[in-house]
């Protein structure tokens, strides 16, 4: 499997339009595993499919550089104010590739610092909204997981099914389902393997919307237009704050927030956003 990556990788890049197999993103880079395309009324929401049907999207690793190249795109790209991650109406992903890591040796995993880039959606600085249709199992999990909110559609499936297999969740799993969801769930789905639905994920806190399976693509894409309307200076320094919550005290968390709110006044769309309110207009941010 990892030989026919490899394969596909070169041949993408020589022949980066081959029609059928390789979707272009603008002017930009081809991708094998991975649609990417601008949505929302002003296309200023950027949008990734993982489109690997027929291994239900488990992430391989060249589907996880895909999406790497994809985010670096749309965070270097002006226009975009939000993005939206998603899947197949069968599977947000299934996992990480099993049969890639199926001979993988500790000292393979250890030497190369396997998985090291796994985490490129954790660092995105502009919103990531993962629309969960499906399975969304291990790393496709933790891949919604490092998202900053996640939709569900009626028929997703959240679990932790490495202890079948094993081994135990390597990108985040233990650590974000926690958070997410407190230590009792999060204990009986990575120590059992056994899923929650949707609707038990959102009474969890893990998902913050569940839709009809055919809606739910579409209202994840409304809300990122939603926060594309608003300054994307602000809305980084928002969400930074907010994430400043799993990492830090109370008051050192509250510290960050008051500096950075401290620091929105040093910006044109802070000044922007309350004249329009006292002039009773709507705001043209400028993103400065
Ligand atoms: C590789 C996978 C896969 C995976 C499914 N497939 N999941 N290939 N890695 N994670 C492939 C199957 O081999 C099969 O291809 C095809 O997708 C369809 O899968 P089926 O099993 O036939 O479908 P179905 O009967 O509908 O069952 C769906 C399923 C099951 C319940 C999701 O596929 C499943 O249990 N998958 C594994 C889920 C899992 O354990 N995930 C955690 C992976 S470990 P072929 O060609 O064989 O027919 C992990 C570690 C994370 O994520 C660590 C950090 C990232």
């Amino acid at each position: 499997m990892a030989a026919v990556c490899r394969m596909l990788r070169l041949a993408a890049a020589r022949y980066p339009c081959r029609p059928g197999v390789f979707r272009q993103f603008s002017a930009g880079p081809s991708f094998q595993y991975i649609l990417v395309e601008r949505k929302g009324q002003s296309q200023n929401v950027g949008f990734i499919q993982l489109n690997r049907p027929k291994a239900l999207n488990a992430l391989c690793d060249g589907l996880m550089t895909e999406i790497n190249r994809a985010l670096d795109s749309f965070e270097a790209d002006p226009q975009i104010g939000a993005i939206v991650i998603t899947g197949s109406e069968k599977a947000f992903a299934a996992g990480a590739d099993i049969k890639e890591m199926q001979n993988r040796t500790f000292q393979e995993c250890y030497g190369g610092s396997f998985l090291a880039h796994w985490n490129r959606v954790s660092t995105v600085r502009k919103p990531v909204i993962a629309a969960v249709n499906g399975y969304a199992l291990g790393g496709g999990c933790e891949l919604a997981m490092m998202c900053d909110i996640i939709y569900a559609g009626e028929k997703a499936q959240f679990g932790q099914p490495e202890i079948l297999l094993g081994t135990i969740p390597g990108a985040g799993g233990t650590q974000r389902l926690t958070r997410a969801v407190g230590k009792s769930l999060a204990m009986e789905m990575v120590l059992t393997g056994d899923r929650i639905n949707a609707q038990e994920a959102k009474e969890a806190g893990l998902v913050s919307r569940v839709y009809p399976v055919d809606k739910v693509v579409d209202e994840a894409i409304t809300c990122g237009e939603k926060i594309a309307q608003n300054s994307k200076l602000i809305v980084s320094m928002a969400k930074e704050a907010v994430n400043g919550a799993f990492e830090l005290s109370l008051s050192e968390g509250n510290r960050l927030e008051k500096r950075l709110f401290h620091s929105t006044f040093a910006t044109d769309d802070r000044k922007e956003g309350m004249t329009a309110f006292v002039e009773k207009r709507k705001t043209n941010f400028n993103d400065h």
